[in-house]
Formats: structure tokens, C-alpha cells, sequence
């Protein structure tokens, strides 16, 4: 890898990261994903496996988990920067979460590294609904959220690793914070009806209290995450986020993708199918 610009994706099999690696594949350009399973191993909760996944690269998608509103997660994104600039790395493109309070925090440790950034601040995955945590509540039939009746401008995540492999590749995206939405508010009782027609499940949004989204988390996820998510929820639902953003249109000169097509093409592709 000395060709020119390599670059690390971390968080390479998750929903965005995989979708950058493959672009950047297509375009032949070099790149190391990473993430627990790769080869060098790269961990958030271990720092030590940080530097021999940056030898050697020139800048950085990063993608945080479990998200940029947990506790830590702005001390590690500072340590980050500070390894990577070590390690000789020119750019950093950061994946953010739009209207958390944590997550600007951490853009700032990014804007504060020295390095060239563009900051990537996303509202609610489309891809949440068919590769994500809802997926198989959804094949149940229910979408139970403490959403009330929020509307949600819901993204396609090839936009975003489209918007970030821009930023990866040109400089002239340097400096930028692209706050990256779909072309339309939905309710998440929109989406499930979208989801039903499209796939021919019953689907329905449940609104549910934050009390009782917690209760659902907490087997599955254990107390740290349920809190997280339960405030992350209580934070962006809150009605901030009730607006479109033109992140996509700046960044790559046309329109996002629209949530209609993200379900069309999930439903015939048989995302939504029960097994047999
Ligand atoms: N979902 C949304 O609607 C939404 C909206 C805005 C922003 N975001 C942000 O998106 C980020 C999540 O990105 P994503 O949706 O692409 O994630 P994702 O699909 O959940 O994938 C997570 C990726 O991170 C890796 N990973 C898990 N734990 C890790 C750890 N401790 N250290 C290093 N890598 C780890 C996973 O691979 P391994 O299991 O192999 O390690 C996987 O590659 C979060 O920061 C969140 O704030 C999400």
C-alpha cells in the first residue's frame, strides 16, 4: 500500500463503512478496512490495536460504535486524531450523528486535530429498517419507537459513503461539514406503510415511551446501551431534527436518494421476506 492517499475505513463491515470500502475497491483505490474481525484487528475499547492499523495510510473514514453521544467517545475520537496525525495521516472524514449533543463535541475534537476534515452528520439510516437493529422487529410486524409522531427526513446510507469517498478522494471538501438528509419528511408510521405496500408485510410504527424502549433494549443490549439509546432517542426526537438538510446536494451536486426507492429496491431484493 504506497500508492498514493491510502485509506482506512474503520468500521468496515458495518452499514456505511462496507459501502465505502466497496467504493473505493471499484475505483481501485487503495484502502485497509478494519474493524474487531479484520486482520490487523482494530478496537475502540483498545487503543493499543489503533497504530498498526494506521501505518502506513493517509487519512481515515471513521465510524464510531456504539455512537459519538456515549461517555468516552470524545476523549477516544481526540486520542484518534492524535494517533493518526502520528502515524503521519493527512485527512480525517468523521461519520456524526445530526442533532446529538456528543457527537458535535467529538466533530470538534476532529476540527481541532490539525489535520485536513469534512465532517459527515447524518439523520436516521433508511438501512436501519432492513440491515439494522429493527430489522427483525419489522419481519414481526412492528416498528415501536418513542418517536411520538416525529417526522424524520430518513437517509440512504450509499449517499453517505458516496458524500464520504468524495471527501475522502477530493480536497475540495476539506474544511466542510455536509449535514446529509433525504429529500423528504416522514413520520415513522410513513415508513412502515411504505415498507408494508413494498414487501406485503403488516408493518405498523408502535410510539412507545422512552421507559418502555429501555424495558425492550435491555436483554438484548445490556444497561450501558439501553441508557444510551434511550436518551439518544429522548435527544434527536425531541423535534430538532424536523427539517431537511441539502449536505448531499452540496457535496455532490444533486438530490439525495428518495426513501420510496431505498424500499422498493429493499422489498425486491427480498430484505423483508420470511424465511420459509
Ligand atoms: N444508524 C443511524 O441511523 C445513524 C445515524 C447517524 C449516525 N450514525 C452513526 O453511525 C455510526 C455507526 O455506523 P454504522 O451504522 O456504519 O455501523 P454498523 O452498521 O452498526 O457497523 C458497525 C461497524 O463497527 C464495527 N465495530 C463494532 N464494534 C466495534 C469496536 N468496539 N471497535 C471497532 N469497530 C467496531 C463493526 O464490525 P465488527 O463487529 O467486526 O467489529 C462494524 O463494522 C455510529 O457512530 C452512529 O452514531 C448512525
Amino acid at each position: 500500500m504506497t500508492t498514493q492517499n491510502p485509506v482506512l475505513v474503520i468500521g468496515a463491515t458495518g452499514k456505511t463503512g462496507a459501502r465505502v470500502a466497496a467504493r473505493l475497491a471499484a475505483l481501485g483505490h487503495p484502502h485497509r478496512g478494519v474493524s474487531r474481525r479484520s486482520e490487523p484487528a482494530f478496537d475502540w475499547e483498545k487503543p493499543e490495536t489503533w497504530a498498526p492499523a494506521l501505518e502506513g495510510m493517509k487519512s481515515a473514514y471513521i465510524t464510531y460504535v456504539p455512537d459519538l453521544a456515549a461517555p468516552e467517545a470524545q476523549e477516544n475520537i481526540r486520542r484518534f486524531a492524535e494517533a493518526a496525525k502520528s502515524a503521519g495521516l493527512k485527512k480525517l472524514v468523521l461519520l456524526s450523528g445530526r442533532g446529538e449533543h456528543g457527537a458535535e463535541v467529538s466533530e470538534d475534537r476532529i476540527r481541532q486535530s490539525g489535520l485536513d476534515f469534512t465532517i459527515v452528520r447524518a439523520s436516521w439510516f433508511n438501512q436501519n429498517f432492513d440491515e439494522g437493529f429493527f430489522h427483525s422487529s419489522i419481519l414481526d410486524g412492528v416498528i415501536a419507537l418513542p418517536a411520538a409522531k416525529r417526522v424524520e427526513p430518513f437517509i440512504d446510507v450509499e449517499d453517505i459513503a458516496e458524500v464520504a469517498v468524495a471527501a475522502l478522494l477530493d480536497d475540495k471538501h476539506n474544511g466542510e461539514t455536509y449535514e446529509v438528509t433525504g429529500p423528504r419528511l416522514l413520520t415513522f408510521a410513513d415508513a412502515a406503510a411504505e415498507i408494508a405496500a413494498a414487501s406485503g408485510l403488516p408493518v405498523s410504527y408502535v410510539p412507545i415511551d422512552g421507559a418502555t424502549f429501555h424495558a425492550a433494549l435491555l436483554p438484548a443490549v445490556g444497561p450501558e446501551i439501553a441508557d444510551l439509546m434511550t436518551n439518544l432517542c429522548a435527544e434527536v426526537f425531541d423535534g430538532r431534527n424536523e427539517r431537511l438538510s441539502d449536505g448531499v446536494q452540496r457535496a455532490l451536486g444533486r438530490p439525495p436518494r428518495d426513501f420510496s426507492d431505498y424500499v422498493k429496491a429493499a422489498a425486491a431484493r427480498g430484505a423483508w421476506r420470511k424465511a420459509a
